[in-house]
């Protein structure tokens, strides 16, 4: 029998062993992944009984693809993760000069991952640079292939780059500063509805309250305007009765409806600290998501613990948040909490969610009673550091236990 996922009529089949591409990513991937799926093993084997299992199929990606291949990217890594439909990988290098894409960008675009979306909920015993980081329970989905993040751009001194100060000129009768590198801002109605319809769907399967838009549309009439919208008007037209405006929400024949509504950017970064409860879903264009993401993960405890997936059509990748922290590799130093969620996060997807609510309790409780690696010692009180393989090994104790029964 075949061990792929497969899809049928858009819902998705999963055999009981299930081949799983990963990336283990660089600098301190290896530590984290191997950490990471002795974890996934010892819960997915607890969840089924030891009926279910994934057999992991190595893909390669960034440097350790280079130094293998010669090439950042190989079509076949590609090719599996399409044919597997989901995978999951470690941080990666982003190469080091011109014309060399990120290599995450580069996936991205590959296999149109269009949303990223990054769940943000505080683990308890983890200091928080905030005084209520309980109130913390968001999930941001933010557009993840358009905006001026989109890479379209031209380097000042190019022939490229005179060409588009001298359309800018013809079309606004304004001379650009000589010297200016230009990038490309667009956001489309498509792009904008279908990251709206995802953050919908999530907030209606997952009973949340509200959906804010984030935009900065006082300024970017045309592009993040458009956003707020596109995204409101969509609500309204596909979720008419299930939603309504924060202007409505007071009213008794709105209850329990979903409530849209919109903040500027820069108001929203104060909004997530002052008023975090107020706030559920979000949906954000590309630049102003990732901002938001890091900034929310810091309300929380920081990357080293915020999971992060990228979902395109019948294709999806989970992935560590945090970067290849050359620093640390090697030394059996790395946190790998956030490929840990990721991992939670992808056994939700593939609906496998008991085990993914293990890994989660794990963390938690291991958290809980102190045992932490070295980036959270500072922040857990009477905190007993441990490597990376000993935290894993800790998780494991707990998920074999009867503590989890
Ligand atoms: P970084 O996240 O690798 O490191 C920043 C600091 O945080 C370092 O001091 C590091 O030791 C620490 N740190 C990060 N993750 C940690 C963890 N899980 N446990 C304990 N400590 C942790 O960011 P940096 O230095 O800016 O980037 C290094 C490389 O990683 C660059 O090539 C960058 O492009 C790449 N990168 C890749 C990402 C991805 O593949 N998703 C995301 C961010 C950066």
């Amino acid at each position: 029998m075949s061990s792929k996922i497969s899809f049928q009529d858009g819902k998705m089949l999963v055999p009981d062993t299930v081949t799983i591409p990963f990336i283990e990513g660089d600098g301190v991937g290896p530590e984290c992944w191997a950490a990471s799926k002795a974890v996934f093993d010892a819960a997915v084997e607890r969840a089924s009984r030891g009926t279910k299992k994934v057999a992991w199929k190595e893909v390669l990606a960034a440097e350790k693809a280079f130094k293998q291949t010669g090439e950042w990217l190989p079509e076949e890594t590609v090719e599996a993760i399409k044919h597997y439909h989901v995978a999951i990988k470690g941080p990666l290098t982003t190469p080091v000069g011109e014309g060399i894409r990120s290599v995450n960008v580069a996936l991205r675009h590959t296999l149109s991952l269009h949303a990223c979306i990054r769940p943000v909920k505080w683990i308890a015993g983890v200091t928080s640079p905030v005084r209520r980081p309980e109130l913390v329970d968001m999930v941001v989905f933010r557009e993840n292939m358009e905006d001026i993040y989109a890479g379209i751009e031209w380097a000042a001194g190019t022939q490229e780059n005179a060409e588009i100060s001298a359309c800018i000129s013809r079309l606004t009768g304004k001379t650009l500063p000589e010297e200016s590198g230009f990038g490309i801002k667009y956001i489309s109605r498509a792009g904008s509805e279908r990251i709206m319809r995802e953050a919908m769907e999530f907030a209606i399967r997952h009973k949340r309250r509200s959906v804010t838009i984030v935009h900065k549309g006082n300024i970017m009439k045309y592009t993040e305007g458009s956003f707020k919208k596109w995204c409101y008007e969509l609500a309204k037209r596909e979720y008419g009765e299930l939603v309504c405006l924060e202007s409505e929400a007071n009213q008794p024949d709105m209850a329990g409806r979903i409530v849209v509504k919109d903040r500027i950017a820069d108001n929203m970064f104060q909004q997530v600290l002052i008023n975090p409860a107020m706030y559920d879903v979000l949906v954000t264009p590309n630049l102003n998501g990732d901002y938001l993401s890091d900034a929310l993960a810091a309300q929380v405890g920081g990357l080293g613990l915020a999971p992060g997936g990228n979902f395109g059509h019948e294709v999806a990748i989970f992935e560590a948040t945090h970067g290849t922290a050359p620093d640390i590799a090697g030394k059996d130093l790395v946190n790998p909490g956030s490929m840990l969620l990721s991992g939670a996060m992808l056994f939700d997807h593939i609906g496998w969610s008991e085990a993914a609510e293990l890994i989660r309790q794990a963390l938690a409780s291991t958290v809980r009673n102190g045992i932490v690696t070295g980036d959270l010692a500072k922040e857990v009180e009477g905190a007993q550091v441990v490597g990376t393989t000993d935290f894993a090994a800790a998780l494991i104790e707990f998920i074999k236990s009867e503590a989890c029964a």
